[in-house]
């Protein structure tokens, strides 16, 4: 038996490698070639249900399975059939793809698995080794949110924004290309897609001052076909193309020198029968639209779900969700293509719940609006209006107008971000999983954009300077964090029902022709519930934070659910990881595979380590203290966590940290990047020797602090 899989796995990798690894499932002598996707195939991705071919699984990302196995009844037997452990301890937001009986998946840093989907058994693993320092240009991580597979190739997009193509038989890599300037803080961190022998890829960084975009390049050589601009250049260049000119007179002053924004980082689907692509755009570069564009115009594509043609690139219908977006308001999120049946007939169309609270169904050809309704509690908008398709705007949200805070109910990460929602076409409903989170909005008066750190135009802290009043403050804020899972019905425009989550950073969700929905939580379980009520049916401890989508697949039979777990990503980067209990979790990075009787079962978690502040004696006065303070908001606090004392992320807490012991040993670290490989950069292009001792001096107060007041903190 073990000689003939060797003689096969030689056949079916003859000419790749030498030797007899990897063997597949020795039973399936027929099997194709891996990753044999084609354009045929994929677009009747319905008529191979075992398959998840791509990354929502079809082309119009409902996120469905048609598998029916693991059904109401049955899923009481569901247990772990296999497990991998994954290498990084940042966030794993990706979702399997699997073809033929392989699993690939990505996961942080841009790395690339192979598995055997039926054993767990490695294939082969791909690390494009992206420069740790890049990571200084993540807002929201060093994550990735899967692979795209297409005629015997695997592509991924680096975070340091290559284009990689790999061979799905051996991971070996074909070809490499750039696809951003380099000079500017770009990352990629979406998921490819594939459309007509075309590979689709955006990028982020939106934050730091970019102008977005989306790239296609030739699948088989990785040759650029077309790139469609989001925002207009600087008009004095020309234009790209009529749309752009279009745009450009929705925007004002000197926008281009400050970015724009509009990339497109997560959310793509494409319509097979229309051969329309929509892409979903982000937020403006600086947030704040009078510093962007003088508060005045639309600023077209920001915030927009925009139709291409997949041929060439160009301009087909947009729709903006928020115009003159100032909120971070991105169009990103996840985009699904389906055929509801209204009382008047069937109507094609897509549906994004994008940050801004108000979830979107438009006619799929024309990009009308059918109907806009809030699906949770937001502050910026009352309604918007069905016939002009704008939102009629609250008093006060435009914060720059009135130079007055504005307390918005979604923070940064909106009322839903890339936490990929689901549309069963059994019941009609997408389940929709919902963040909720105050956040004050204030104009910055002082903007001046700045390497190394973000450019929002937004002012970084407006927390009382007395540490009680600003400890209460926060507490306040906390107290708002919180989630739930919905079932949407997208004709009525109403909630079916809810399942309230603690914390807001939960899983995406998957559903199922057994009529289940598969979501993982914040506080470390992955569950089923039954897709009509949302009763819980069956449950299973993941150790970890779960962020990711599950997705599911049949071999030989047996119907599989896949989820990478562990935390990480925009919420723990943003220091809100999910609450007490997700914060008391080890943040373990695994892929986790259930099937009906699955026998498997996990190591015991490690125990989380004692920690005690053991600060060095405070250094400095009060003074440098503050300007420590100041300099750590506009440098560190986005990864090491606000105000240095509260650290609900992934990322060291510093006042732990060992280097607080010397300058030397701080500035080793800070200015000379001795962990810049671990994604820790050198900061001196903008902090100098004083300043990077006066942010030593701000965390040894803090810790001093700590000592006080303890907080909870599990790194
Ligand atoms: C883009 C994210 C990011 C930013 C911004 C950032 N750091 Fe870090 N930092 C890291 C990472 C990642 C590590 C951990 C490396 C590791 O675990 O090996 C780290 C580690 C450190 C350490 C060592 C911690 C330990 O465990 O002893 C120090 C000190 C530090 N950072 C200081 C700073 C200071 C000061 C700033 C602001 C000037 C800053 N960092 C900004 C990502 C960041």
């Amino acid at each position: 038996m073990v000689e003939r899989a060797c003689v096969f796995g030689l056949l079916l990798i003859a000419s790749a490698v030498s030797g007899c690894t990897p063997s597949r499932d020795p039973a399936a002598e027929d099997a194709p070639a891996p990753a044999a996707v084609t354009a045929t195939r994929l677009a009747a991705a319905e008529t191979e249900p075992g398959q998840w071919m791509s990354h929502g699984r079809t082309y119009g990302e409902q996120r469905f399975s048609p598998l029916d196995r693991i059904d109401a009844q049955s899923v009481g037997r569901l247990g772990l059939a296999w497990y991998a452990d994954l290498d990084s301890r940042r966030g794993q937001e990706a979702t399997p793809i699997v073809v033929d009986g392989v699993l690939y998946v990505s996961t942080a840093w841009s790395r690339v698995k192979a598995y055997d989907a039926a054993t767990g058994k490695p294939l082969w693993a791909y690390d494009p080794e992206v420069p740790g320092e890049w990571a200084v240009n993540a807002c929201c991580d060093v994550v990735n949110r899967g692979v795209a597979v297409w005629n015997g190739k695997v592509f991924v997009g680096s975070f340091d924004g290559r284009l990689i193509a790999l061979d799905a038989a051996t991971g070996r890599e074909l070809w490499d290309v750039n696809t951003i300037d380099r000079s500017k803080p770009y990352t990629i961190t979406g998921a490819p897609r594939v459309v007509k022998g075309k590979v689709l890829i955006g990028n982020g960084g939106a934050e730091f001052g970019v102008r977005g975009y989306l790239s296609a390049y030739d699948a088989e050589t990785g040759q650029l076909a077309w790139r469609f601009y989001t925002v207009p250049g600087n008009p004095a260049d020309g234009f790209e193309s009529p749309a752009l000119k279009m745009a450009a007179s929705t925007w004002s002053g000197e926008w281009w020198k400050l970015g724009g924004g509009g990339t497109v980082w997560d959310s793509m689907a494409y319509d097979p029968e229309l051969d329309l692509l929509y892409v979903g755009v982000g937020n403006g570069s600086p947030w704040n639209h009078f510093l962007r564009s003088q508060g005045k115009g639309d600023n077209l594509f920001l915030a927009s779900i925009v139709a291409l043609d997949p041929d060439d690139g160009s301009y087909v219908w947009h729709y903006q969700t928020s115009p003159g977006e100032t909120w971070d308001h991105t169009a990103t999120q996840h985009i699904i293509v389906a055929d509801l049946d209204f009382e008047g007939g069937t109507r094609r169309v897509v549906m994004q719940a994008p940050k801004n609270g108000f979830f979107y169904v438009l006619d799929a050809k024309t990009g009308q609006l059918v109907s806009a309704e809030k699906f949770t509690e937001t502050s910026w908008a009352t309604h918007v209006d069905t016939k002009t398709g704008r939102p009629a705007e609250t008093p006060g949200a435009r914060f720059y107008s009135t130079r007055r805070p504005f307390v918005s109910l979604q923070n940064p990460n909106g009322a839903h971000t890339w936490h990929p929602m689901s549309f069963s076409p059994r019941t009609g409903l997408v389940y929709l999983p919902v963040h909720m989170a105050n956040y004050t909005f204030a104009h910055d008066d002082a903007f001046r954009p700045s390497p190394l750190t973000t450019n929002l135009g937004i002012q970084r802290s407006n927390a009382p300077a007395d540490p009680a009043a600003r400890a209460a403050a926060m507490q306040k804020t906390l107290a708002t964090v919180g989630g739930r899972l919905i079932a949407w019905d997208p004709v009525r425009q109403r909630e079916v029902w809810r399942v309230p989550r603690e914390g807001a950073a939960n899983g995406g969700v998957l559903s199922t022709a057994g009529g289940l929905v598969f979501q993982g939580t914040g506080t470390g379980r992955v569950e089923a519930l039954e897709a009509t009520t949302g009763k819980e049916l069956w449950a299973a401890e993941t150790q970890t934070g779960v962020i990711a989508a599950p997705m599911s697949y049949s071999v030989g039979g047996t119907q599989y659910v896949a989820i990478v777990v562990g935390t990480g990503g925009s919420w723990a980067m943003s220091g809100a990881r999910a609450n007490a209990k997700g914060n008391s979790l080890p943040n373990i990075s695994r892929l986790l595979v259930y099937a009906l009787d699955g026998k498997a079962a996990l190591p015991p978690p490690p125990p989380l380590p004692e920690r005690r502040l053991t600060p060095p004696p405070a250094v400095a006065a009060a003074a440098v203290v503050a300007r420590g303070e100041a300099e750590y908001r506009n440098y560190c606090g986005r990864c090491h966590g606000p105000d240095g004392a509260v650290n609900f992320g992934i990322l060291p807490d510093l006042r732990y940290s060992a280097a607080l012991a010397s300058k030397e040993a701080w500035a080793a670290v800070v200015l000379g990047g001795a962990m810049k490989a671990n994604g820790m950069a050198s900061f001196a292009e903008v902090l100098d020797a004083d300043e990077a001792e006066a942010v030593r001096a701000y965390v040894i107060a803090q810790a001093h602090a700590g000592l006080q007041a303890p907080v909870s903190s599990s790194r």
